[in-house]
């Protein structure tokens, strides 16, 4: 060996030795890059194999996302494989490239595959070409192509066969976005997770290196939009100062085919234009807006388009003015329409001023107005009727209009589920409200289908889930709510995806393949949802946390001016029983779902049980399939969250040696705080029920070491999010 070869030796055995420290679970892990670890692979044979397949790159094409794909090639192939892909050899390896780039001899061996491809779908392909098996990666857009690689690569962190891989992937919904509740002051309105992402004040010019890693996250999960601001917007950002800043970030996310949409004041025109009044039929007021649009649209020219909140917790509105949701949605689809924008305009609307069951009022204001708005407005309806609870009954406006674009809005930041230190997987959440049939067309007819656009051929679709990301170093504050970001990427991408397969590519590709630690850590993810609404608002019980921030739990509070905003308007515990009539004897909310659904809510022996109390007033000693009487049941799924609380950190202890120490320790202090909280929702709840049941615990249940009156004097003046 000469001296030159042993040099070269050495310099790869310390490379490998560094590598191996890095990824080696002692090291410490800040969660920084979420489930882009790129975890070397450990396992000789599968290196070996991947590594005979990966020896060269072909990539065609020239533009941004291109050097964002071969970037992202080499950072995860150094990191997985510690190899360089050789762009100058024929070798076996990776051709990539967009359809219009391939040769017709590649091209020809795509035929079928080609057939199947829409929007921004992508094909990856193993193929021979000159007798060599190489592995294409094609779509009709870059885009598709950049989407592609990262479903490549997450088969490498999964450990998958390579040979003879063909996949053909499509998005089934057009626009996939986050919505971020960030205020200019960068204050995030129910943000867990330290401050906003944006920095304002030093955009346009300071380009923090979060964006791009931002950027590549989503377009890693086909996020293709982000609404940047507050829905209880200020009109600011639409001043040309802020307009440059918006600029800066489009120009940075455009290369990973991410979208900037805009919250949209209506009363902008007033407060910027000097105008007397932003009545969406005022002539002036149109003008306005179109000028405003094509402002943005010049700095910005793909820009997305508008998200708005309007006549709704007191942001203004049309009916300001006596004009109606058609009125201002299609005044600013009318402004955007020009450059392909889009509205999407908010259905979270209810009064103090209408009597009318609070659940009932969105559907009424809007299922009237089907077939009246623009065909570029998207009516975003949150997934259910109330607001985000941890666990609500699907929206009826699902399905109830055929002839408007509705879209889904999920809150992925967990405002009423344990805000950011309880660990839910939220994707179980998705997938039930997903999967409620709506019967609107018949049996078969999911919330899916409506969002996707195929139950009434929608020609555009959409998702948007309200961000849990902050500057917290790990983006979300816990580690596990990553999944939560993940997996709404993931179902917005395919709203028909399994929560539990997506829980899996997760862990594999976040922590570890090892199965030992894959099949327990998914078990707990799969039940952390309904965990929390055991110790939260078991059987259908909504809206009885703490006023304000919502830390909490705040069954007693009724004396809030406005009715709606009392968790006492939504329990209605009384000496007889508890619950929300919603039946026909009561508010009628069954009456707004389709004919079967109706029925079977209305009766409440058929109810599931799981949303008993959200539609049924039921007495104390009424008897749940179980044979407990419902006094008892309450009380024990109540202990059965905080047990399973126990089991969730006894899972996590065990596992030890499988993650690095730094998440471990933050993910173990996570727990522990979630176990007081799930204690402290269990007693307070139960004494403050127990006054109306007048019932003793049943023997299970530890009597509770406070006392009713020291819960309710608690006070979080600074909790986060407010
Ligand atoms: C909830 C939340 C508000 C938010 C509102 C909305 O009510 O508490 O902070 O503004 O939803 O979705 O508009």
């Amino acid at each position: 060996m000469t001296y030159n070869q042993t040099v070269n030796k050495t310099l790869r055995a310390l490379t490998l030795i560094i590598l191996l420290f890095i990824n080696n679970s002692s090291f410490a892990n800040n969660g920084y890059k979420v489930w882009l670890q790129y975890n070397h692979i450990n396992d000789d044979n599968l290196r070996q194999n991947y590594t005979s397949q990966l020896q060269s790159l072909q990539l065609y094409g020239n533009s941004k996302t291109i050097n964002v794909i071969e970037n992202e090639l080499n950072i995860a192939l150094k990191s997985l494989l510690n190899i360089n892909l050789d762009k100058n050899s024929d070798k076996r390896g990776l051709i990539i490239g967009t359809i219009s780039t391939l040769n017709s001899n590649i091209l020809s061996k795509l035929k079928k595959e080609e057939k199947q491809l829409k929007k921004d779908g992508f094909i990856i392909k193993q193929i021979e070409v000159n007798n060599k098996k190489q592995i294409v990666i094609t779509a009709k857009t870059k885009i598709g192509v950049l989407y592609g690689t990262f479903n490549f690569l997450r088969q490498l962190q999964m450990h998958q066969p390579l040979e003879n891989i063909n996949i053909v992937n499509s998005p089934k919904v057009d626009v996939r976005m986050l919505n971020h509740w960030d205020n200019l002051d960068r204050t995030v309105e129910r943000g867990y997770s330290g401050f906003s992402i944006w920095d304002w004040h030093r955009l346009p010019d300071y380009l923090d290196t979060r964006y791009t890693d931002y950027a590549r996250a989503n377009a890693s999960i086909g996020i293709n939009g982000t609404a940047l601001t507050n829905v209880n917007s200020d009109a600011l950002i639409l001043t040309p100062h802020y307009i440059k800043k918006v600029k800066a970030l489009a120009d940075l996310f455009r290369p990973y085919g991410i979208k900037v949409y805009l919250t949209a004041r209506f009363s902008a025109p007033i407060e910027l234009g000097n105008l007397e009044t932003a009545d969406p039929l005022d002539k002036k007021v149109a003008q306005w807006w179109k000028d405003k649009t094509s402002e943005i649209y010049k700095e910005i020219p793909d820009f997305g388009g508008f998200l708005v909140k309007a006549n709704s917790e007191g942001q203004p509105g049309p009916q300001n003015y006596g004009r109606n949701h058609v009125d201002g949605a299609n005044m600013l689809a009318d402004a955007v329409k020009p450059f392909k924008g889009i509205v999407m305009w908010r259905a979270f609307v209810y009064s103090e001023h209408n009597p009318e069951d609070r659940a009932k009022q969105a559907y009424s204001e809007f299922v009237p107005y089907d077939g009246k708005f623009r065909d570029n407005v998207l009516i975003q309806v949150k997934n259910g009727a109330i607001d985000f609870q941890p666990r609500e009954p699907f929206h009826p406006m699902f399905g109830a209009m055929p002839k408007t674009n509705l879209m889904m809005e999920f809150q992925i930041t967990q405002e009423y589920m344990g805000q950011g230190t309880h660990l839910v997987y939220q994707p179980k959440l998705f997938e039930e409200v997903l999967e409620a049939d709506t019967y609107r067309e018949g049996k078969g007819s999911t919330v899916a289908k409506v969002i996707d656009g195929s139950l009434h051929n929608k020609k555009i679709t959409g998702i948007a889930g309200v961000a849990n990301i902050g500057t917290d170093i790990n983006w979300t504050g816990h580690h596990f709510l990553q999944a939560n970001w993940y997996g709404f990427g993931r179902m917005a991408w395919n709203p028909h995806l399994k929560s539990s397969d997506i829980a899996e590519e997760w862990i594999r590709m976040t922590f570890s393949n090892q199965d030992d630690f894959v099949k327990p850590i998914k078990k707990m993810m799969l039940s952390s949802r309904e965990t929390v609404v055991n110790y939260m608002t078991p059987y259908g019980l909504h809206h009885i946390m703490a006023t304000g921030h919502h830390y909490g739990p705040g069954p007693w509070v009724g004396n809030l001016s406005r009715p709606e905003w009392n968790p006492v308007y939504y329990h209605k515990a009384d000496e007889i029983g508890i619950g929300f009539n919603r039946s026909k004897t009561g508010s009628n909310a069954t009456s707004q779902y389709a004919p079967q659904v109706e029925k079977m809510y209305n009766n409440v022996k058929t109810t599931p049980e799981r949303d008993l109390l959200w539609f049924h007033h039921v007495p104390w000693d009424y008897k749940l399939k179980n044979g407990e009487s419902l006094w008892n049941g309450l009380a024990l799924k109540y202990q059965a969250g905080v047990e399973e609380v126990k089991e969730m950190k006894s899972t996590w202890a065990s596992l030890k040696k499988y993650v690095d120490p730094q998440r471990f320790k933050e993910i173990s202090m996570m727990l522990d705080i979630q176990l007081q909280e799930a204690k402290w929702w269990r007693d307070s709840c139960l004494l403050y029920f127990q006054q109306f049941s007048q019932e003793p615990l049943p023997t299970t249940i530890k009597k509770p070491t406070k006392t009713l009156e020291h819960f309710q004097s608690l006070r979080f003046p600074f909790a986060p999010g407010n």
